[in-house]
């Protein structure tokens, strides 16, 4: 079982969801399916596609103006949450603690966090890739529970361009002896950036990869159904 996790981003009307969502329902895959839509989205009819958001508050109610918790999204039947997104932590400024407060709010509601992490072209261009990713792992994972890393290299996101299968799969292992080091092995590791049809297949079954953290690809089912359909399970 391979995860392949949409993410909408601040795209998207009612008609377009259902209309996705729909499209999903007759899929016949063993991989895990799984959507995650902006907040005004998250009601409605899931037509039994599983469903996620794109931020989680780490305060569980109050003076938060424009804040939605856990509790609340448990309330719209969310089994999944993107945290520290690199555009959360680029336009937000969101720190590592923050995720990692993020990502323990979504635990406390029984909501799986979906931490994200990954380099930028800077940081690339200058080899520290591989550390840049392990801090960013290290700080940013709650102390207990479940929850899935995605590694999606801040230059690749929207851009078109992927890292070589060479390049994931170093940065994914990586990822994986980092988990090893704090006894957690399990937990599945996706890739994310520029997943197209043509990619999909090959990324998602190189080693150590579980999966896939899609962006535009996901917003239409010409584009996403072909992806789903090219993993092998
Ligand atoms: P992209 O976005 O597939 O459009 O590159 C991925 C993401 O940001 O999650």
């Amino acid at each position: 079982m391979k995860y392949v996790i949409g993410n909408w981003k601040m795209n998207g009307n009612m008609a377009e969801k259902d209309s996705l969502l729909k499209s999903l329902k007759n899929v016949r895959t063993d991989n895990k399916v799984v959507i995650c839509l902006p907040f005004t989205l998250l009601c409605g009819n899931t037509f039994g596609i599983t469903i996620g958001a794109q931020d989680i508050s780490e305060h569980t109610n109050g003076a938060y103006t424009g804040d939605i918790s856990g509790a609340m999204l448990i309330e719209s039947d969310v089994k999944y949450v993107l945290v520290g997104h690199s555009e959360r932590r680029f336009y937000h400024h969101e720190t590592n603690d923050i995720v990692k407060a993020k990502a323990t709010a979504a635990i406390q509601n029984k909501i799986i966090p979906i931490i994200c992490v990954g380099e930028t072209a800077d940081e690339k261009n200058a080899g520290r890739t591989m550390s840049v990713v392990k801090k960013m792992v290290l700080e940013s994972v709650p102390k207990s529970g479940n929850y899935i890393i995605a590694y999606e290299p801040r230059w690749a996101i929207g851009k078109g361009v992927t890292p070589s299968a060479n390049e994931i799969t170093a940065v994914h292992e990586t990822i994986f002896k980092t988990l090893r080091g704090i006894k957690k092995e399990n937990t599945p590791v996706i890739y994310g950036g520029s997943v197209d049809a043509g990619n999909a297949g090959t990324i998602a079954n190189l080693p150590h990869v579980d999966g896939l953290l899609i962006g535009r690809a996901s917003l239409k089912s010409d584009t996403l159904l072909p992806i789903i359909k090219t993993i092998k399970e």
